[in-house]
C-alpha cells in the first residue's frame, strides 16, 4: 500500500527526532511492502520566520490531503517574545482545532529495562506500569474566550475553562472504548469541588459509564489525581481529562516512565484520521546537540500504523525495535544511568531502524 505523510518536524530537536522517525518507517516500508511518500510541510517557528505566520494555510490544506500527520515539535526561545496570538504554539492549538483533533491518547508505558531511569522506587513499580491519559484536546480553556480587562487590582487577563455536554461525552466514549480493550477501569479526572465545568464533566461522564456496564469507573480530584500518580502509578488504567489537566498530568507520567522522551501520542478526530506526535516538546536547551531522545517519535509513527492504517504488525515491529536495542544498553543522555551504552540521536535512530 500507498500511504501519504505529512510530516511537520518544526523546532528545536522535532527536526531530529522526525528525521530519524522517517528512516525508521522507510524500513518498515522495506519490510513489510509498504511506501509511505512524504510531505514536508511548515508550522511553529520556522513557519514564522519563512512565511511570517505560525500556520501556514498550505500546511493545513496538505495534512487535510494526507492520510496523517507526523509532528515533531514547535516553540523555542527564540520567539517566546511574541504576543500569544502568534506564538509558534498557536500552531499546534490551530492544526488540532483544523483538523479535529478532539481525542489525545497519551500511553505511558514503563519499558522494564528502564526502571532503574524512572525516579521511582522498584517496589511502586514492580509488575510494570501500563496507564493511557485520554486527553480531551479541542475543548477547554485552552479554546474558551480569553482577554485582558481593568480590575480594582488593575490590568487583568482570563482564559475561560468551557465544556459543552457532547465535548464531554465523545472523549468519555473515547476512553471507556479504550478500556474494554484494556483492564476495564476508568479513573475521570477534575475538579468537581470547585469548577462548574468539572461538576458538568462528571455527570456526563457518569452518563456515558451506563453504556459500558463492564467498566469500573472512578473519580479523582486532579490535585489528589496528581499525588496518586507518584504514591501507587499502578492503580490506574485509563486516565480520562480535560485538555489543561491532561497536559499536565501526562508530563508527570512521562517523568514515572523514565523519560519524557519516551512517551508517544495520537491525537485523532472522529475515524481514523489522526496526527502522530511525542508529548514532549522542542527542547531547545538541548537541540542541534545530538542528545534528543528519538524514541517518543518512533513509537508515535507506531501508534500511527496502528491507530490510523490498522497496520497491528508493522507497529509492533517498530515497538520490538525500540526493546531490542534497549535490551542491548543502548541509551540515549535522558536514559543514561550510568550503565549502558550512551548514544546520540542519530545512532539511537539507526540502531532502532536496523533493528526493524
Ligand atoms: P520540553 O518538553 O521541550 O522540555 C522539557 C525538558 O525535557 C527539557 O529539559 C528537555 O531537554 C527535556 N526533553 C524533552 N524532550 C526530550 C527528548 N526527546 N530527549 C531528551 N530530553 C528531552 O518542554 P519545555 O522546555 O517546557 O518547552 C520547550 C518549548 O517546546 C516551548 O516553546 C514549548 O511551548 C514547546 N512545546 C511544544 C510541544 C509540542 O510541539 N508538542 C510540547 C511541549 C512544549
Ligand atoms: C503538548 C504541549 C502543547 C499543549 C503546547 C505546546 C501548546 O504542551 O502538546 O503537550 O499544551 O497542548
Ligand atoms: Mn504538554
Amino acid at each position: 500500500m500507498n500511504y501519504k505523510l505529512a510530516v511537520i518536524p518544526g523546532d528545536g530537536i522535532g527536526p531530529d527526532v522526525v528525521e530519524q522517525t522517517l528512516l525508521v518507517l522507510d524500513k518498515v516500508g522495506e519490510k513489510f511492502g509498504h511506501t509511505f511518500q512524504y510531505h514536508k510541510v511548515l508550522a511553529g517557528g520556522c513557519a514564522i520566520d519563512a512565511t511570517g505566520g505560525c500556520l501556514p494555510q498550505e500546511t493545513i490544506d496538505v495534512c487535510k490531503a494526507s492520510d496523517a500527520v507526523l509532528l515533531g515539535a514547535v516553540g523555542g526561545w527564540k520567539w517566546d517574545t511574541l504576543p500569544g496570538d502568534q506564538r509558534p504554539e498557536r500552531a499546534l492549538l490551530g492544526l488540532r482545532k483544523a483538523l479535529g483533533l478532539f481525542a489525545n491518547l497519551r500511553p505511558a508505558l514503563l519499558f522494564e529495562q528502564l526502571a532503574d531511569a524512572s525516579p521511582l522506587k522498584p517496589e511502586i513499580l514492580a509488575g510494570g506500569l501500563d496507564i493511557v491519559v485520554v486527553r480531551e484536546l479541542t475543548g477547554g480553556i485552552y479554546f474558551g474566550e480569553k482577554g485582558v480587562k481593568d480590575t480594582d487590582l488593575g490590568p487583568a487577563a482570563y482564559d475561560i475553562e468551557q465544556y459543552a455536554e457532547e465535548e464531554v461525552r465523545r472523549i468519555a466514549k473515547v476512553a471507556f472504548d479504550m478500556a474494554m480493550k484494556r483492564s476495564k477501569h476508568v479513573t475521570s479526572v477534575d475538579k468537581a469541588n470547585v469548577l462548574e465545568s468539572s461538576r458538568l464533566w462528571r455527570r456526563v461522564v457518569t452518563e456515558v459509564a451506563k453504556d459500558y456496564p463492564e467498566v469500573t469507573l472512578d473519580h479523582l480530584y486532579v490535585d489528589n489525581a496528581a499525588m496518586q500518580l507518584v504514591r501507587n502509578p499502578r492503580q490506574f488504567d485509563v486516565i480520562v481529562t480535560s485538555n489543561i489537566f491532561g497536559d499536565i498530568l501526562s508530563d508527570e507520567a512521562s517523568q514515572i516512565t523514565g523519560s519524557i522522551g519516551m512517551l508517544p501520542s495520537a491525537s485523532l478526530a472522529q475515524g481514523n484520521f489522526g496526527m502522530y506526535e511525542p508529548v514532549h516538546g522542542s527542547a531547545p536547551d538541548i537541540a542541534g546537540q545530538d542528545k534528543a531522545n528519538p524514541m517518543a517519535t518512533i513509537l508515535s509513527a507506531a501508534m500511527m500504523l496502528r491507530y490510523t492504517f490498522g497496520l497491528g504488525q508493522e507497529a509492533d515491529a517498530i515497538e520490538n525495535a525500540v526493546k531490542s536495542v534497549l535490551d542491548q544498553g543502548y541509551r540515549t543522555p535522558d536514559l543514561f544511568a550510568g550503565e549502558g551504552t550512551l548514544v546520540g540521536t542519530a545512532e539511537m535512530g539507526r540502531r532502532i531502524a536496523e533493528a526493524i
